[in-house]
């Protein structure tokens, strides 16, 4: 899709599609505008309760030549005083999937007029990309029917900002997508297609295009370096598992990075404890963290972002085989800890453990892991946020206003000592599972014990990796949930 700026009056611009803002509570000059030149059809659609421009709410209508538009969207952006970035960025990703669903091919828009002129047009580019997500790789029936959205025109620049400065906003908002994109793009694809191998590939790739440092650990380097928790997940499969290292500079040679570490369990069966199958096939999705840390990188080297970073991507396939480890195996971390695995399907604490111990002879200035770690996380918070736990309040804190700034909503859960209590093994140091009883508490728990010192801090995005229906800025199915907030969170330290 393209987006372009364009000085245009919008009661004099021809489109198919003139988009505009709403308020429930207050009507703007372009609002009466349009309303006059439709002879007072706005204000009888409001009189009907038909459109009030209440949020999540649009309206099309056709203008009859009456407009040179042909048609006007109105987007409902809610009471005058709420508006927001978040708020915005949802009104466009609604606008973008009713001119989707109406096959409408291209818009002009002025919504990003209503916002903080020095950040709304980012938003209006950033829920319009977000919205326009589909992954249609796999269909191969009716191609003809198959819809493409050509492209977006902001119609004026927002109060205070040159073209310069506006189009740059446009550029971020794209780069920022892309990265968000290829984290869709990966957790969409079936186990078959996206294998650790595809996983390795695909970093590579991403290596070449922005010149980053890539390295692969392959089986016998793991076992080598001792890497045991990582093996024992990734043994019973036919795809082996990896280590997948990647480093972004942007801060010079010298500066400490930021780490990021990323579960890809490319596909969990949860082993020799194997789940039960209804629902199994969502699984897939079990690489989202190791998605999100791709996602970051691609974003974070497009944007040509101040700060160096390594990402970090166990990966492994979980599957019950002849080779697979047990209920009752015990291993020994590369951090030298053992570990008696009591539940083979609480995987993902292991191919994490040992990259987090790994991770720290980057002596990272904070560390940030993402993982769809858990049910529990589902059963506490749902599908509306990401749990956030961790050992560094300054830390926590800038993720959780990274959040509120980037939509991406993330709830602390505390990590006391006393919730260790059930990880205890009576063989081994530590075991992988203990009770249901604050299941994501106890996996960040477990976490916390191989970041030694290091400032951590812990995503669990199980929740919110897959969306089942449809949002405003996420249509059904991966969101790529961390990569905006991640960016979010680099963009205020860079400074
Ligand atoms: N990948 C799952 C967690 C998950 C569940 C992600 C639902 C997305 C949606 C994880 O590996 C898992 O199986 N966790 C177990 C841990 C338990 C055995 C201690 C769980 O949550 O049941
Ligand atoms: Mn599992
Ligand atoms: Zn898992």
């Amino acid at each position: 899709m393209k987006i372009e700026l364009l000085s245009s009056n919008p009661l004099k611009h021809a489109t198919p599609a003139l988009v505009i803002g709403c308020f429930e509570d207050a009507r703007d000059e372009l609002y009466n505008a349009c309303d006059a030149a439709l002879a007072g059809c706005l204000a009888r659609l409001a009189a009907n309760k038909e459109f009030s421009g209440k949020v999540n709410t649009v309206r099309m209508i056709h203008t009859l030549a009456k407009l040179p538009a042909e048609r006007l969207l109105l987007v409902g952006l809610g009471k005058k005083a709420e508006l927001d970035d978040e708020r915005l960025r949802q009104a466009a990703g609604n606008a973008i999937q009713a001119l989707r669903a109406a096959r409408v091919a291209s818009s002009a828009s002025t919504l990003h007029l209503a916002g903080n002129p020095r950040t709304a047009l980012e938003a209006v580019c950033e829920g319009t990309l977000l919205g326009s997500y589909s992954f249609e790789q796999y269909k191969t029936k009716n191609m003809e029917e198959r819809f493409n959205f050509e492209g977006m025109t902001l119609l004026l620049p927002p109060k205070g900002l040159n073209r310069k400065e506006a189009g740059a906003m446009i550029g971020t908002a794209v780069a920022i997508c892309r990265g968000v994109t290829l984290a869709r793009d990966l957790v969409s694809q079936p186990g078959n297609v996206a294998t650790t191998g595809y996983l390795a590939e695909t970093a590579r790739e991403l290596a070449l295009r922005h010149k980053l440092a890539c390295r692969i650990l392959e089986m016998d380097e793991l076992e080598q370096l001792g890497m045991n928790a990582l093996v024992a997940v990734g043994k019973g499969s036919a795809e082996p598992p990896r280590l997948i290292v990647l480093e972004y500079r942007g801060a010079g040679d010298t500066g400490r990075p930021v780490v990021l570490v990323g579960k890809g369990i490319t596909f969990d069966s949860g082993g020799i404890s194997i789940k039960p199958g209804a629902g199994m096939e969502e699984m897939k999705t079990d690489m989202a963290g190791g998605a999100a840390v791709l996602g970051t990188l691609e974003a974070a080297a497009g944007l040509g972002l101040g700060v160096n970073l390594v990402g970090i991507i166990p990966t492994a396939e979980n599957m019950p085989d002849g080779k697979a480890c047990k209920p009752g195996d015990v291993v020994t971390s590369l951090s030298g800890q053992t570990i008696e695995i009591t539940n083979t399907d609480a995987e993902g604490r292991l191919i994490l453990c040992d990259a987090l111990h790994y991770a720290q002879k980057y002596r990272p200035t904070a560390m940030i892991d993402l993982a769809t770690l858990t049910g529990a996380c589902v059963v506490a918070l749902g599908h509306e946020a990401s749990g956030l736990m961790g050992n560094d309040k300054r830390l926590i804190e800038r993720l959780k206003q990274a959040a509120t700034r980037c939509g991406e909503r993330v709830w602390e859960l505390p990590l006391w000592d006393e919730y260790g209590e059930v990880m205890k093994s009576d063989i081994a140091d530590l075991k992988n599972a203990g009770s249901r009883d604050g299941g994501c508490i106890t996996a960040g728990w477990f976490l916390k014990q191989f970041v030694a010192k290091t400032r951590w801090a812990h995503l669990d995005i199980a929740g919110t990796a897959w969306c089942d229906k449809a949002r405003p800025c996420i249509p059904k199915g991966a969101s790529g949930v961390g990569v905006r907030l991640l960016i979010q969170f680099l963009r205020a330290i860079e400074k």
